[in-house]
């Protein structure tokens, strides 16, 4: 049987317009346009590539976007004071500060900065609290993201043993939690591997879903996976290339080449688990505006 490649890309494209339909129709009723501010500290290169596809996404789907480009160097107190004129904004429903941030700066205190209603990335205690209750609200991007793609795609993980590497708070483990709820795309019994994890061969070579989050280019090889498994790669690795233009390739922490020939459906990289993150985040952005203006 022919290997399904997962085309994110089309499906991004195809919640895109759900969102910018409803956005239309939230500011005909409510006439209040949804306003998204991401805050980038530093010069990063793939983060600055990622924040401008979400500022240029944003504004496509018919809402307000507003970046904020801080130097590397800013004071972990200036970044809390903005996040504060931010939470009081009117204009602004969702606030997102891209990660990883510089080391002086913590991520925790930031995040927990960031007022719950306004935060779309669900990465506030009180949000991923209400994931873990099984009660959520801001679902994290790639999370929610890869949960349309299974379901979009026929592919439910009701029933099925999905192994996830990876336990980081952005992705690994919220997906966990996603998608063992008792609910439309959960059910699945989940295996949260990483870094520590005893005989990790054992557990993906009887995984009819391999989520991999880890980072580490081509790591997934073709003798880890059973035939016929379903494959999500949310891996983006710079690999350096002097046949590319730019000097870099991007490539997953799957092989894919190998790993294709034994799978019904994988996601290719790029243009699989990423473009889903941007469409979500918006998806997630409306749903602020809606809640604040309830
Ligand atoms: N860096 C990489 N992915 C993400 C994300 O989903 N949210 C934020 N805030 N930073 C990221």
């Amino acid at each position: 049987m022919e290997t399904l490649i997962i085309d994110g890309k089309k499906i991004a494209e195809e919640i895109k317009l759900e969102v910018a339909n409803e956005t239309k129709s939230f500011h005909n009723a409510c006439l209040v346009t949804p306003g998204l501010a991401v805050v980038l500290v530093g010069d990063d290169p793939a983060s600055s590539v990622y924040v401008r596809n979400k500022q240029k996404s944003a504004i496509a789907s018919g809402m307000k976007s507003q970046t904020i480009n801080l130097p590397s160097t800013v004071r972990e107190q200036d970044l809390l004071n903005i996040i504060e004129n931010l939470n009081l904004s009117n204009e602004i429903h969702g606030i997102l500060v891209q990660l990883p941030l510089p080391s002086h700066i913590s991520e925790e205190k930031i995040v927990q900065k960031i007022d719950p209603i306004k935060d779309v990335d669900g990465l506030h205690p009180f949000n991923s609290g209400l994931l873990s209750a099984g009660t959520p609200r801001f679902i994290p991007a790639t999370p929610a993201g890869i949960r349309e793609l299974l379901l979009r795609n026929d592919l439910d993980p009701d029933g099925k043993h999905v192994a996830i590497l990876g336990r980081s708070n952005i992705v690994g483990r919220p997906l966990a939690n996603l998608l063992s709820m008792k609910s439309i795309g959960g059910n699945a019994t989940v295996s949260l591997c990483h870094s520590r994890t005893n005989n990790l061969k054992n557990i993906t070579t009887t995984a009819d879903i391999i989520i991999a989050a880890i980072g580490i280019p081509n790591f997934l090889t073709e003798d880890m996976v059973k035939e016929n498994v379903v494959i999500i790669d949310v891996g983006i690795n710079r690999i350096e290339s002097t046949s590319h233009k730019r000097g870099y390739r991007l490539v997953g922490d799957v092989e894919f080449e190998k790993v294709k020939l034994k799978s019904k459906a994988i996601t290719p990289v790029p243009g699989g688990v990423g473009p889903m993150t941007i469409a979500m985040l918006l998806s997630n952005t409306l749903l602020a505006a809606k809640l604040q203006c309830a």
